[in-house]
């Protein structure tokens, strides 16, 4: 026993003196935390310095061993494994738990790498071309509608973007910000004035014109959320954005008591050459939810299906306040299924995208199906109001079910080609079906 004993206290010891701030936790901080826990950056504390990490060291044990920090919402395990998965190892949390048991020392202060961070505050570097949103003065208080800027690339002839990066500037007040390519002679916010901010009518949002493509109405380019992280597409990839098309901004703030004016910036970064593949960004949606009040697990589903082979890229998933789980599945056409992801415990704070790690051939004819949960029940802590009928609509008091993706397929291939046209068929009826009944 007393043999045991001492083993076991001198393992732990060897072990304790070896966690140090400046030896073994900082390069974890650095590479796992920095990203969001330093100045300017999303989390509301650095954790750059000892001095600054230190009064932390508890709630850091508590956040890691309870995996709510670094925030990330995918089942481990199911579906498939993802590029910008952020959690930690076993070994990293033994790593910081031990330390901090050990009295979190910081041991032998030695120089510590800065963190990664661009010297041009744009993490893709230095954009080819910088789409500034002229200044916008968020109200310290009340509801602000979505708001839209339509801005004039100029372009004369087509480009191809290999990334885009959005630099928000007041990441308090910004709720999300969405940038899609409108080319030219599409009906999406037809008539509405360029270069001014606009607050169009739900009508107006939804002009379309009958047989106009999807992709020829609008293309989303790129989205900013909680939880950004800019990824360039991969190489021989890249988005289309035509001659004379405009950039349409749609921008959500949010009021946070302090009045503030948001100076954001969009980056674009140009393909050199043709890409092997175009990339679009699609989604399953069910505009049609309708969830009872106190329902505590209201089920909704949304497909799409795919005319051509595609290669998906990413998959987010996007509800609002009473979002409680969301799993995507993709049904092959020899009618096998496979989940490609499942967040058992959706979050609205972390509309986190995830990138596969190894891009996914999906053959013609695979259909996508995005299956929502919404809890609607006086248990969900987020619940507005659990006494209403909730249907889709812009803020976090409505609802929404989107599954949002990227996919890459032959740079050759007709776009519209790309979605099975009985599924955009169902869609359009859907869709339908939906502004009526909310015209009612
Ligand atoms: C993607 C951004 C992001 C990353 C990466 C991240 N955090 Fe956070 N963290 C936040 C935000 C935002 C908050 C405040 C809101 C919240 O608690 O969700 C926060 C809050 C915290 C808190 C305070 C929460 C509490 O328990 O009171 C701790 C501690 C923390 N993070 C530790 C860490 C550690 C340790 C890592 C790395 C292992 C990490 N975070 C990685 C964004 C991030």
């Amino acid at each position: 026993m007393r043999m045991l004993h001492g083993v076991v206290w001198f393992g732990f010891a060897a072990l304790a003196g070896a966690q140090t701030f400046s030896g073994a936790v900082y390069p974890i901080l650095r590479a796992k935390c920095q990203g969001c826990h330093q100045a300017g950056e999303i989390g509301p504390m650095a954790f750059t310095t000892y001095r600054d990490t230190r009064p932390w060291a508890k709630a850091i044990r508590e956040a890691v061993l309870s995996r709510s920090m670094p925030p990330w919402h995918a089942e481990a395990g199911t579906g498939e494994r993802f590029q910008n998965e952020r959690t930690l190892t076993e070994g990293e949390i033994h790593t910081i738990a031990a330390w901090v048991d050990a009295g979190a020392p910081e041991g032998p202060a030695t120089e510590y790498p800065p963190p990664l961070k661009s010297e041009t505050g744009w993490r893709l570097g230095k954009p080819d071309l910088v789409v500034r949103v002229p200044s916008y003065r968020v109200a310290a208080k009340g509801e602000i509608p979505y708001t839209f800027l339509i801005l004039p690339t100029r372009f004369t002839q087509d480009h191809w973007i290999r990334a885009a990066e959005f630099r928000i500037d007041k990441r308090a007040v910004v709720h999300h910000m969405n940038a899609f390519v409108r080319p030219p002679g599409s009906s999406y916010l037809e008539g509405l004035p360029r270069d001014q901010f606009v607050v169009p009518t739900l009508a107006q949002r939804r002009i379309g014109r009958p047989q106009e493509g999807v992709f020829e109405r609008r293309e989303l380019l790129i989205g900013y959320e909680p939880g950004y992280r800019p990824i360039p597409w991969r190489e021989g990839q890249a988005k289309l954005i035509r001659a004379g098309s405009d950039i349409v901004l749609e921008m959500h703030f949010t009021a946070n008591g302090h009045e503030q004016t948001d100076d954001s910036e969009l980056g674009l970064y140009f393909a050199r050459e043709a890409p092997r593949e175009r990339v679009l960004s699609t989604q399953t949606q069910d505009m049609g939810i309708r969830i009872p009040p106190g329902a505590p697990a209201f089920s909704s589903t949304a497909e799409i299906t795919f005319g051509k082979p595609v290669t998906l890229i990413s998959l987010q998933p996007h509800m609002h306040l009473r979002g409680k789980a969301m799993r995507i599945t993709a049904q092959f056409p020899d009618g096998h299924d496979e989940t490609l992801l499942n967040v058992p415990h959706y979050s609205f704070n972390w509309q986190t995208t995830y990138f596969l790690k190894d891009p996914k051939r999906l053959p013609a004819g695979t259909t996508i199906r995005s299956v929502a949960v919404f809890d609607n029940s006086p248990n969900n802590p987020f619940n507005p109001d659990p006494a209403k009928t909730v249907t889709w609509g812009d803020q976090s008091w409505d609802e929404m079910h989107i599954g949002f993706m990227e996919i890459a397929f032959d740079a050759r291939q007709d776009a519209e080609a790309i979605i099975d046209p009985a599924a955009k068929t169902r869609e359009r009826r859907r869709f339908e079906e939906t502004v009526r009944t909310s015209a009612r």
